[in-house]
């Protein structure tokens, strides 16, 4: 009697272990526990035996019943766990969980933008190096060899013949070097200076434009950049140009528009001057023509590089330039 019952306690759970799903474990329940089922058998049996062997055989086999009881209802117990941590169990009732969506860096929106306005006044949109030999940087732009933006201060150097370019202008000469005019075309980009405060970031970026034919004059560069700042800020924005210089044109303006924060009063952002410079501009400087190889005297035109996020700061407001470059998801989320 013993044995038998071991035998079915053994059986049992050799069952239960290859049971794959509460289905199977189920069955086992009825062909053990049922009514018919095994144990129950054996139980009914108990009483067929001889008076003496009763009490032991009926605890024995008490025990073994038990026992499969309880190792049915943990199998059953396991498998409902896991299923409610899988996709099996959805509580439809819970609020949606919205996708994280990206957007365009406010610095790329402006720059898109720029570039878009001058795309519909005929310029095309070309790109170049950031790491630029000094020949292009400064040396065909120009600039004497003494100059001051070829010092350390400014410019970060990667040996002593190429730096991280300092400005987009060396798109003037590799864009006329491969070009016969007319030439009009914008460049956006990245460019790099050692220099870090409220307005000045170590990267930033700018929109290079470039137009040369032959009888450009100054009234042109004059309008198409007045165009330019009225579509991009809005059709009464007052603006002025400021004689200035460069090495690479002549003459040369710096355009300043009327403080859009304080409207031309004065403010922390305009320094109390009312306006803020946004570009350098000017009619570019004959030398430019004779190092591309241009015919002397042949073309005329002018050039103008601006600052990307000087135009988004004005544009959305915003007094410190360094937020743009923190990453703070709170902040970019907002354009
Ligand atoms: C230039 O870089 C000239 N290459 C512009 C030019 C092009 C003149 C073609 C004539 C013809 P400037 O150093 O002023 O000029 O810089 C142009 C603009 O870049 C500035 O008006 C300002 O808007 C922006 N800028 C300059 N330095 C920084 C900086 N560290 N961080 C952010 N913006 C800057
Ligand atoms: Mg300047």
């Amino acid at each position: 009697m013993n044995k038998q019952i071991e035998q079915i306690h053994q059986d049992f759970l050799e069952g239960l272990n290859s049971a794959k799903d509460a289905m199977e474990i189920q069955a086992l329940s009825i062909q053990y526990l049922g009514r018919k089922g095994l144990i129950t058998g054996v139980l009914k049996g108990i009483s067929q035996l001889p008076k003496e062997e009763r009490p032991e055989a009926g605890k024995k086999a008490n025990q073994v019943r038990l026992a499969v009881d309880n190792a049915i209802q943990e199998a059953l117990q396991k498998l409902a766990t896991v299923n409610t941590t899988t996709e099996d169990v959805i509580d439809v009732s819970l609020p949606g969980r919205l996708p994280l969506k990206g957007s365009l860096h406010p610095v790329s929106q402006i720059q898109q933008k720029i570039c878009d306005i001058f795309s519909r006044l005929g310029f095309d949109v070309a790109e170049g190096p950031e790491v630029e030999s000094d020949h292009y940087n400064f040396e065909a732009l120009n600039f004497p060899k003494n100059h001051p933006a070829r010092d350390m201060q400014d410019t970060f150097f990667v040996s002593d013949d190429i730096v991280l370019r300092t400005h987009t202008s060396p798109m003037q000469i590799r864009i006329m070097e491969k070009t016969t005019p007319p030439v009009r075309v914008v460049t956006p980009g990245k460019v790099f200076r050692c220099d870090s405060d409220l307005t000045h970031t170590p990267m930033f970026h700018q929109v290079e434009g470039l137009l040369v034919d032959s009888d450009i004059s100054f009234g042109d560069l004059k309008g198409i950049l007045t165009t330019f700042i009225h579509q991009m800020f809005d059709e009464k924005t007052s603006l002025r140009f400021r004689p200035s210089f460069f090495p690479f044109t002549e003459p040369s303006a710096e355009v300043d528009i009327l403080c859009v924060m304080c409207r031309g009063k004065g403010c922390r952002v305009c320094s109390q001057t009312g306006w803020l410079e946004i570009l350098g501009s000017g009619m570019v400087h004959p030398a430019l023509y004779e190092n591309v190889g241009y015919p002397s005297g042949k073309y005329t035109g002018f050039a103008f590089g601006m600052g990307v996020e000087r135009i988004a700061m004005l544009k959305y407001g915003i007094d410190d330039i360094r937020k743009f470059f923190e990453n703070d998801i709170r902040f970019l989320q907002q354009f």
